[in-house]
């Protein structure tokens, strides 16, 4: 078996874990020894599927602040977002863009040559920032064509985790499973950072890969560490019908109409002055009620959608800021968009909860951050706005980068060599599970899971539909225990990693579920159809979750930190 030793070890390999890979890099004078584990080839993490842009209020002069943008993030989140976070996090986004700027992003620009940008929902500036519409996929390879210049880090792609080595509260290492190989190795490391993504496929209708699997909230979970919020679901307004396939917000951002059956622009009802760029938690539920009012669209399988109109737009427009969704209407549904409306429905697009972390990014455990997506620094509350998740895996990708440096440098004590543990979870994986010989076929729990969470833990839930949810997700755990893995070959074995990825979306399921249940009131993304108020007198907090040997989960709320606005009845 082989065993690595690094100083820091970075877990995913997106936006934030390239972000954080290039400032330790940066910040560690080429002595400190980085490793980047992924269980993707690194440039396939989801990331680069980013479309629409990057908010930043870099246009101060024309108007645009970072209060406002600040206030726009705040207001967005139901007031849940904690507002320290937020004000640390409009600031520092804008030095990160003309940082990516001068390591050659090619951002849009205007005629004038000033970086371009767009409106999006629930900004009162248009401030995302933007590269056509592939600005995740820009993004990224600026970030890893910058990272060349470092010869201190080292890759681990199609590595997965399966396992953390935490003890006392710390992180020394992990378990992992070298699909290349088909090897069991250890990595030991001084800190690590978390940076492993959303969990989109705990859900059959996602704009998410089907590699965004929870794996980082199943990992620390188990081990102890807490989740936060996660019953703040983000359900995008526009997921393509029938796959769920990302259509940008820049659409409407450019000016899209969403339409009924009737012709009408319906948000005029929902969101007089925002219309189509209302929050995303308001433009979903809108879509959800005219599709059950029925003023939807029906396909033959039964799916209901709304239209996203494009056609007013003019070809030069489309073709100039929208060529990604021109090509992906055309290749799966056969529509241009320069002449017909494409059919879209609110589909699973962000996880706001995440791995409790402080300001910094920093984990309960003492040499552990997260950044991005498994990360809850509280910057989002109960609802993101657009824009607001890649300016966040830049922002705290740097942070903690930075921080875990640092903590390294300040003379962090060695990794304890975890023996039992590791014996135990390479027995596990190679004894226990190649070859299992249960009866159980982990692909029914895996549909089951998903259509589970489809029906009672979207866009409207309540008492009823969160307890037949939380029974099933129990039943598919005792039924997780019986799988088979009947393929036995090491190298590549796929049914075994999806095994394992199951093991994590099953996990987070749960605390998605029992964070629903518990939290009786309407907030940003989180609506009760039986507590349809916001509720600031008992849920003005953040909800922490906790692994239970009993229960299975255990819920504690902690204070939301209010340090300019106090909340108001949020209308758009
Ligand atoms: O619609 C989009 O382009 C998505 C952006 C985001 O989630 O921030």
């Amino acid at each position: 078996m082989e065993t690595h030793y690094y100083d820091l070890i970075i877990i995913g390999s997106g936006l934030a874990g390239l972000r954080a890979a290039l400032e330790a890099a940066r910040k560690s004078d080429g002595k400190l020894r980085i490793a980047l584990i992924s269980k993707v080839h690194l440039m396939r993490s989801h990331s680069v599927c980013a479309e629409g842009g990057t908010g930043a209020a870099i246009n101060q002069p024309d108007g645009d602040s970072i209060e406002l943008h600040a206030w726009d993030t705040v207001k967005g989140s139901d007031f849940l977002a904690d507002q320290d976070v937020v004000f640390r996090f409009v600031e520092k986004i804008i030095e990160e863009i003309y940082l990516l700027d001068h390591w050659g992003i090619p951002w849009s620009r205007k005629p004038d040559g000033r970086i371009n940008q767009r409106p999006f929902g629930g900004h009162s500036y248009p401030r995302a920032v933007f590269a056509e519409d592939k600005t995740g996929f820009f993004e990224m390879h600026t970030l890893y064509n910058r990272l060349q210049k470092y010869d201190n880090w080292d890759r681990f792609d199609e590595h997965f985790v399966t396992r953390l080595l935490i003890r006392d509260n710390r992180f020394h290492g992990c378990v992992v499973y070298d699909m290349t190989r088909g090897e069991m190795c250890v990595f030991y490391g001084k800190a690590c950072i978390m940076a492993t993504g959303g969990a989109g496929r705990i859900y059959s209708f996602t704009t998410f890969s089907h590699t965004v699997t929870g794996d980082g909230f199943g990992l620390v979970f188990r081990e102890g560490v807490p989740l936060k919020d996660m019953e703040f679901m983000q359900f995008h307004p526009t997921g393509l019908v029938p796959t769920g396939i990302l259509i940008t917000e820049g659409a409407r951002g450019e000016g899209g109409h969403l339409k009924n059956n009737k012709g009408e622009r319906f948000m005029e009802k929902y969101a007089p002055e925002r219309m189509e760029l209302a929050p995303r938690d308001i433009v979903s539920r809108a879509m959800m009620t005219e599709i059950r009012e029925g003023r939807g669209f029906e396909r033959k399988d039964g799916l209901h959608f709304l239209h996203l109109d494009l056609t007013h737009l003019g070809r030069e427009k489309l073709l100039e800021r929208l060529p990604l969704v021109r090509e992906v209407g055309m290749k799966y549904v056969g529509i241009d968009i320069i002449e017909n409306p494409l059919p879209v429905r609110p589909v699973q697009h962000y996880t706001m909860g995440g791995i409790h972390c402080n300001i910094d990014g920093k984990t309960t455990l003492e040499n552990m951050w997260a950044a991005g997506e498994v990360a809850c620094t509280s910057l989002h509350g109960a609802n993101r706005l657009g824009t607001n998740s890649t300016a966040e895996c830049i922002v705290w990708g740097a942070i903690t980068g930075e921080k875990a440096v640092e903590y390294i440098k300040n003379g962090a004590s060695e990794p304890s060599k975890m023996e039992d543990v590791v014996k135990d979870e390479i027995q596990r994986i190679t004894e226990k599970m190649i070859g299992k010989k249960g009866k159980e076929n982990l692909y029914d729990i895996r549909r089951e899971l998903r259509k589970t969470m489809d029906e009672y833990v979207g866009v409207f839930r309540d008492k009823e539909g969160l307890t037949k949810a939380l029974k099933k997700i129990k039943e598919l755990k005792e039924r997780y225990k019986d799988i088979r893995i009947s393929d036995e070959s090491k190298v590549y074995n796929t049914e075994l990693i999806n095994a394992l990825e199951l093991e994590n979306m099953l996990d987070t399921a749960e605390v998605v579920t029992v964070s629903a249940l518990k939290r009786e009131e309407s907030r940003g993304a989180h609506f009760r159809t039986d507590f349809p108020k916001r509720d600031d007198e008992k849920f003005l907090k953040h909800t922490i979750a906790y692994k239970d040997e009993k229960e299975g989960v255990r819920i504690e709320y902690i204070p939301v930190t209010i340090t300019y606005w106090k909340p108001v009845e949020r209308k758009y």
